[in-house]
């Protein structure tokens, strides 16, 4: 299943959970900081100073908080030696310094379509969550299966 949606607004549902909770809060947390995004572009005039203070305020904080989450994902996998870390990690890391790099040319002031970059960012975001981080919890999921016994 691939989510290509460009409704806005995506409630976190049961089948996002990978069924470790960190990351599963994690993720609807992050979730929940792109619909806000949606929400003050919705509300308001992103041409209007103060309101697109307030949207790259939030942006920022989105940005730093997806880096900080790819880096807790990236230790679980560290700490379990998981087969497929270096394959997952270097798609965050595309991913981040795409990301990242169309921030720069946002915050440079220069033309970019910002919110279709945030409905990218989330539909990259559900697609990962549902293939590649389902993935690696039911690695996780496994070995302490084994460790168990
Ligand atoms: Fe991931």
């Amino acid at each position: 299943m691939k989510i290509v949606n460009n409704e806005k607004y995506i409630a976190w549902n049961d089948s996002f959970n990978t069924g470790y909770k960190r990351i599963d809060e994690q993720h609807e947390k992050f979730l929940g900081m792109l619909n806000k995004l949606y929400e003050i572009d919705d509300d308001k005039d992103l041409n209007d100073i103060k309101v697109r203070e307030k949207f790259n305020s939030v942006l920022r904080d989105t940005i730093d908080y997806m880096v900080y989450h790819f880096k807790t994902e990236e230790d679980i996998m560290k700490a379990i030696n998981y087969k497929n870390l270096a394959k997952h990690s270097s798609k965050h890391r595309d991913f981040s310094n795409k990301i990242l790099g169309e921030v720069k040319t946002y915050t440079a002031n220069n033309y970019i379509d910002i919110v279709g970059l945030i409905t990218y960012l989330r539909n990259w975001l559900l697609n990962h969550i549902l293939i590649e981080d389902k993935a690696f919890v039911y690695e996780i999921k496994s070995i302490l299966k084994k460790t168990d016994n």
